[in-house]
C-alpha cells in the first residue's frame, strides 16, 4: 500500500527518511510530479525503472536543493553557471559531463558519460531534497509512455501499490516538464522543449539551437521516443471541427459540437494552457471512456514560446502507439 503524506514538517521528514533508506517516494515539483529515489543507490534506482515500466536505456534527472550541491556531480561550464543563475530554482535541466568522483549510480545515467541535473522550485520539495542529503533521481511519476501527472491523484491512479509514498504538494503550477539543455559540446542544444521557452534561453545564450536529429538517428535524450504522454483515447490534432463521439481539448474560443470539453485557456494564454494541459488530458480520457467516446480532438496551438513544448507533448500523445501497449 502506498502511503499518502502531506507537507507537514513530520511528513516531509518521513518522506526524506524513506528516500534515504532506499524507498521510492513521489512528490510534486513546479513542472510535474516526480518519482524520487536515492540516485546513489542501485537498488533504489532500479525500483523506479520497475515501478514505471521504463526501459533501462532511458537515463534519469538528478534533483538537488541548490546549485552548489548540483554542480558537485558534473564538470560545469561558465554557460552552465549563467543559466543556473538565471533559471534555478526552476524548470531547466542541464546535461553536463559527469564528474569522475560523482557517486550517482551508472544505472541512473544509463551508463552515459553525462549527467542531467536540476534544481526544482517548491518550499516543501526544497526541504525534502535538503533533508534527504543525497541526489534524488526523479522521472515523471507516471507509467512509462502514459500521461504525465500534475496532481497526487494522477500519481495514485498509475502507481498506487508500486511505490512507498506520495508527498502531496498540491497541483503543479508550470504543468509541463523541464526544458532540457545539452551543454556537453561547444554547441548548446535544446533537447526537450519545456517550462522555459527557447527564446528565454537565447536571451542568455544566443547560439542555443533546438536539436535536429536525423530522422533515423537514436534520440539524444533517449526518453524522447515518439509515442509518449498517450491517453487511452486516440488523439486528433489541429481540429477545426468536432465529430460526433469526440471529446474536445479547446484553446481560445471553443469549437461547438460536444459536451465533453475542457478549455485549457479561454483567453488563449499559453502559460495557462501549459499549466492545464496534462490535467485536461487525464480528465478527457476518463470522461471520454465513461461516455464511450473514441477520440480527443485538440484545437491548434501557436508554435512559439511555451506553445512549442505544448505541441511537442500533443504530437507525442497523437503518435502511433507501440503494438504491445495495452490500451
Ligand atoms: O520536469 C521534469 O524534468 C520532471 C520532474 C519530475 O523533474 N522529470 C522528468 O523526467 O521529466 P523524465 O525521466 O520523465 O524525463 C527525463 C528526460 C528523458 O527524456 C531522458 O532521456 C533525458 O531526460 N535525460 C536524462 N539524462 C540524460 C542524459 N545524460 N543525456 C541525455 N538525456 C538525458
Ligand atoms: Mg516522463
Amino acid at each position: 500500500m502506498t502511503e499518502l503524506l502531506t507537507t507537514t514538517e513530520a511528513d516531509i521528514k518521513k518522506a526524506a527518511h524513506l528516500l534515504r533508506t532506499g524507498q521510492t517516494v513521489a512528490f510534486g515539483t513546479e513542472t510535474v510530479y516526480g518519482l524520487g529515489a536515492d540516485a546513489t543507490n542501485d537498488d533504489a534506482v532500479s525500483h523506479i525503472y520497475i515501478a514505471k515500466g521504463r526501459p533501462s536505456f532511458n537515463p534519469l534527472i538528478s534533483h538537488f536543493p541548490d546549485r552548489e550541491q548540483a554542480f558537485k556531480h558534473v564538470i560545469a561550464s561558465t554557460l552552465a553557471y549563467k543559466l543556473a543563475e538565471k533559471f534555478w530554482p526552476g524548470p531547466l535541466t542541464l546535461i553536463l559531463p559527469r564528474h569522475p568522483q560523482s557517486p550517482i549510480s551508472a544505472l541512473a545515467t544509463a551508463h552515459l558519460p553525462s549527467t542531467a541535473i536540476r534544481v526544482p522550485q517548491g518550499e516543501a520539495l526544497h526541504k525534502l531534497l535538503s533533508y534527504a542529503q543525497t541526489p534524488i533521481v526523479a522521472p515523471s511519476a507516471n507509467l512509462s509512455g502514459c500521461i504525465s501527472p500534475t496532481s497526487a491523484d494522477h500519481v495514485w491512479q498509475d502507481l498506487n501499490g508500486k511505490i512507498a509514498a506520495i508527498l502531496d504538494t498540491g497541483p503543479c503550477h508550470i504543468g509541463i516538464e523541464s526544458t532540457i539543455v545539452d551543454l556537453t559540446s561547444e554547441h548548446p542544444t535544446l533537447l526537450r522543449p519545456g517550462g522555459i521557452a527557447l527564446e528565454e534561453l537565447q536571451d542568455i545564450c544566443p547560439i542555443m539551437q533546438p536539436d535536429t536529429p536525423a530522422p533515423t538517428a537514436a534520440p539524444r535524450a533517449p526518453g524522447q521516443l515518439s509515442s509518449h504522454y498517450a491517453p487511452h483515447l486516440e488523439v486528433r490534432l489541429n481540429a477545426t471541427h468536432v465529430y460526433p463521439h469526440e471529446a474536445l481539448l479547446a484553446f481560445g474560443t471553443p469549437l461547438r459540437g460536444t459536451d465533453t470539453t475542457i478549455n485549457v485557456s479561454p483567453t488563449a494564454n499559453l502559460k495557462e494552457a501549459a499549466q492545464n494541459l496534462f490535467t485536461a488530458l487525464h480528465f478527457l480520457d476518463i470522461e471520454g471512456k465513461k461516455r464511450k467516446l473514441k477520440t480527443i480532438a485538440v484545437m491548434p496551438f501557436p508554435h512559439h514560446g511555451l506553445g512549442v513544448a505544448i505541441n511537442d507533448r500533443l504530437s507525442r500523445a497523437a503518435a502511433p502507439r507501440p503494438k504491445n501497449r495495452q490500451l
